[in-house]
C-alpha cells in the first residue's frame, strides 16, 4: 500500500457522504439555528445573515436544499451554509453536520487517493467507451436502420450520446487495452474475464448503447439494447466503483440541463425518456431498469416541484407504480399518476397520439390515492351488491390508512357516490378497521405456521446476523425477495426472527412497504417473546452503507446458515455422545449409525471442500 498516516492531507470525503448531508439534513432546521424563518409559501424566509437588510429577502427550499439571497446573492447548500456561518473549511463543515446526522465521517468512510484514483480511471475509460460506441454508429448500417425506424433523429442521438457495440467478443477489449490494465477494464464493468481460457471479452456486442450519465455529466454506465426481439432485451451495466443504480436516474443529466424543474416525470424505460425528450417533455427520468429507491425518490423530490409517475400501462407498470406511490409518500412527495391506454407506454403513446394528447395527461392525472382505488376497483363489478361491499370493505382499509380526518371524509364522500353506498356505512367501516386488528388473519396464520413452542430455545451464535437478516426485510422488498430465495425460514433459529419473517412473507403478498407500527403491533400481543430483541429489531438502525449491501446480505445470510449448521452439529455430538456411552439394544445401535450418519453429512455441508 502506498501511503500511510503521511498521506492524511490527501484524504477526501466520499461523494456520497456529501450527497446523503445533503440529503438528509433539514437544511431550514439548521439555518433557523442563525436566522429566524417563516413559510412563505414553499419556501420559507428571512432576513439575510450575509448582508444588512430591513425586509426578508434570504429565502431557503428544504425541498432543493438551497439557500439563496435576493438581496446580495450569497447561495449555496447547507454545507456551505456551514462553512460561512461557522467559519469552517468544507471538510470540517462536512464533520460538524455529519455529527448532527450521527454519520461519523472520521471513521472509515474518508476514501484514501487510491480508491479515488481507481474512481477517476473508471470514469476515463467508461468516457472513452462512450466515445467509441459513439464513432462505430457511423459505420454500421443495421444500428443507423434501427435508430431510424426508431424515429430517433441525429440531434437526440447527440444529445443522449447514444452509440453502438460492435457484434465482436473483443472490439472494445482490443481498444481499450492499448491504454489500460486488465484490471483496470474489469473494475469498469464493461469487459468480463473469460473463466476457462483467461480470456477477455466484450459484455455489449452487438446492441444499441445508451450511456447513463450523471448530474456531473460523467459517464457513470451503460444500458445495451438489441436490435431485434432477442432477450435479454437490455443488459446494463453491473454496480462499479462509480455506479450503483438505486442511486441514479437516467436522463438527469439533461433535465438538470434544460429543464425549469416545475415538473418531474419518472418514466420506465430509456426510450421513454428519449422519446419524450425530443419532443420537448425534458423533465423526465427513469430509474434504471429497477423498482424505485428512496434514494431516487429524494433526488425526484429535488428535481421537480410537482412529481408525475407515468410507467408503463400493464400489470407490472401498475405494481410499480403502487411501489414508487409507498416510496414516495415515506419521503413526503404527493406524486400524481398517469395512466396510459392499456399496453401502451410513454414512448409509444407520444409517438401515436402527440405532444398535445400527452400533455391532457397530467390534467386528468390522479393522486395516490385515488390511483389506488381505480386500481381495486377493476376487480370489481359494482353493478353486483356483494362485489360492491367487497370494494367499500377494501378501499376502507386505505381511508383508515389517511392521516387527516378532513381527506378520509373526502374519500368517503366520493366512495359513497361511486357506489350508491350511504357515507355513514362507509364510516362505520372505517372506524371499525383498529390499528392493533389490522391483518389479525396474517398473525394468526405465522403462529400457526412458525411459533413451534418446543424449538423455542435461544442459540447465540448468528443470532446478530439473523436480526440484521430481518431488519433488511423490513426496510426493502427487494431485500426481502432476495434473502426469501436465498434463506429459507427454517433456517432461522431464534422463534421471534421466524414469525416476523413468516409474517413478512404473508405482508409483503399485497403491500410494498412495511408500516413498522403496524408490523410492531401484531408482534407485541404474541406472548412469551424476548423483548430486548424486538427492540433491538425496531428501534435501532441498520449501519450498512447502501453502496455494498449486496455483499452485506450474502455475507449476513451465510453466518446464518453456517450457524444453523453448527447448532445441528452440536445436538448431534451431545446425542451421539450418550448413546455412545450407554450399553445399547440393537435398535439403539441403528440411531447411532444413522446420526453419525447425519454428521458426516453435517461435516460436509459445513466444509464443502473437505
Ligand atoms: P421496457 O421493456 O419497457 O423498455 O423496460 P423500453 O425502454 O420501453 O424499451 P423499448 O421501447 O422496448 O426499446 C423498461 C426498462 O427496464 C429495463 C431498462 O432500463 C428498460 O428501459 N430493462 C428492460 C432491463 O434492464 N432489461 C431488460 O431486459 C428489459
Ligand atoms: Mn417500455
Amino acid at each position: 500500500m502506498a501511503g500511510g498516516m503521511g498521506d492524511r492531507m490527501t484524504k477526501r470525503i466520499d461523494d456520497e457522504i456529501i450527497q446523503r448531508i445533503n440529503e438528509d439534513t433539514s437544511i431550514v432546521d439548521i439555518i433557523s439555528n442563525y436566522v429566524q424563518l417563516r413559510r412563505s409559501g414553499v419556501n420559507y424566509v428571512g432576513l439575510c445573515p450575509f448582508h444588512n437588510e430591513k425586509t426578508p429577502s434570504f429565502t431557503v427550499s428544504e425541498s432543493k436544499k438551497i439557500f439563496h439571497c435576493f438581496g446580495c446573492g450569497e447561495s449555496g447548500s447547507v454545507i456551505t451554509f456551514i462553512m460561512k456561518k461557522e467559519n469552517l473549511d468544507f471538510r470540517e463543515a462536512v464533520v460538524f453536520l455529519g455529527e448532527k446526522l450521527g454519520i461519523k465521517i472520521e471513521e472509515g468512510l474518508i476514501e484514501d487517493h487510491i480508491i479515488i484514483d481507481e474512481r477517476l480511471k473508471t470514469y476515463e475509460i467508461n468516457k472513452k467507451a462512450a466515445r467509441y460506441f459513439y464513432d462505430n454508429l457511423k459505420g454500421n448500417v443495421s444500428a443507423q436502420k434501427y435508430l431510424a425506424n426508431r424515429k430517433l433523429s441525429g440531434k437526440v442521438i447527440n444529445q443522449f450520446g447514444l452509440g453502438f457495440a460492435m457484434d465482436s467478443w473483443d472490439h472494445l477489449y482490443n481498444y481499450l487495452s492499448k491504454d489500460y490494465s486488465d484490471e483496470d477494464l474489469l473494475r469498469a464493468g464493461l469487459i468480463g474475464k473469460n473463466k476457462n481460457s483467461n480470456g477477455y471479452f466484450d459484455k455489449l456486442r452487438n446492441r444499441i448503447v445508451f450511456p447513463i450519465i450523471d448530474i456531473k455529466s460523467r459517464v457513470i454506465g451503460f444500458g445495451g439494447r438489441v436490435l431485434d426481439d432477442r432477450h435479454p432485451k437490455y443488459l446494463n451495466s453491473p454496480d462499479t466503483n462509480v455506479f450503483n443504480k438505486g442511486n441514479h436516474l437516467y436522463g438527469i443529466n439533461l433535465l438538470n440541463k434544460y429543464s425549469d424543474r416545475k415538473r418531474i416525470l419518472l418514466v420506465e424505460g430509456y426510450m421513454d425518456v428519449i422519446s419524450l425528450f425530443s419532443m420537448g417533455i425534458n423533465y423526465s427520468v427513469a430509474s434504471l431498469g429497477t423498482a424505485l429507491t428512496e434514494r431516487q425518490a429524494k433526488l425526484i423530490k429535488r428535481y421537480g416541484d410537482e412529481v408525475f409517475i407515468c410507467y408503463d400501462s400493464d400489470e407490472a407498470g401498475i405494481k410499480a407504480t403502487l411501489r414508487a406511490i409507498d416510496i414516495m409518500t415515506k419521503e413526503n412527495m404527493n406524486p400524481r399518476i398517469i395512466t396510459l391506454p392499456k399496453g401502451m407506454d410513454p414512448d409509444d403513446f407520444i409517438k401515436e397520439f402527440g405532444l398535445a394528447q400527452f400533455e391532457k395527461l397530467f390534467i386528468n392525472s390522479k393522486n395516490a390515492m385515488e390511483f389506488k382505488v381505480q386500481t381495486i376497483k377493476v376487480n370489481y363489478n359494482l353493478d353486483n351488491l356483494e362485489d360492491k361491499i367487497s370494494f367499500t370493505k377494501e378501499v376502507a382499509y386505505l381511508i383508515r390508512s389517511l392521516k387527516s380526518p378532513i381527506e378520509q371524509d373526502g374519500y368517503m364522500e366520493q366512495i359513497s357516490n361511486d357506489t350508491g353506498i350511504s357515507k355513514e356505512a362507509i364510516e362505520q367501516e372505517v372506524k371499525g378497521i383498529k390499528i392493533s386488528s389490522f391483518n389479525k388473519d396474517y398473525r394468526n396464520k405465522a403462529i400457526k405456521s412458525h411459533m413451534d413452542p418446543i424449538h423455542s430455545k435461544l442459540p447465540s451464535g448468528g443470532i446478530k446476523a439473523e436480526i440484521d437478516i430481518i431488519k433488511l426485510m423490513i426496510k426493502d422488498k427487494d431485500y426481502f425477495e432476495y434473502i426469501s430465495k436465498h434463506l429459507h425460514v427454517d433456517k432461522i433459529t431464534s422463534p421471534e426472527c421466524k414469525y416476523i419473517y413468516s409474517l413478512l412473507n404473508l405482508l409483503y403478498k399485497d403491500v410494498e412497504i412495511i408500516d413498522k407500527e403496524v408490523l410492531l403491533y401484531q408482534i407485541l400481543e404474541i406472548p412469551n417473546l424476548d423483548r430486548n430483541l424486538i427492540d433491538n429489531i425496531f428501534l435501532n438502525n441498520l449501519e450498512y452503507q447502501p453502496t455494498n449491501i449486496n455483499q452485506v446480505i450474502d455475507d449476513l445470510v451465510n453466518t446464518v446458515i453456517n450457524s444453523n449448521l453448527k447448532n445441528q452439529e452440536r445436538d448431534l455430538l451431545i446425542k451421539i455422545e450418550e448413546l455412545d456411552k450407554k450399553d445399547r439394544n440393537v435398535e439403539e445401535d441403528e440411531v447411532l449409525k444413522k446420526l453419525l450418519w447425519d454428521l458426516i453429512v453435517l461435516k460436509k455441508e459445513l466444509n464443502p471442500n473437505n
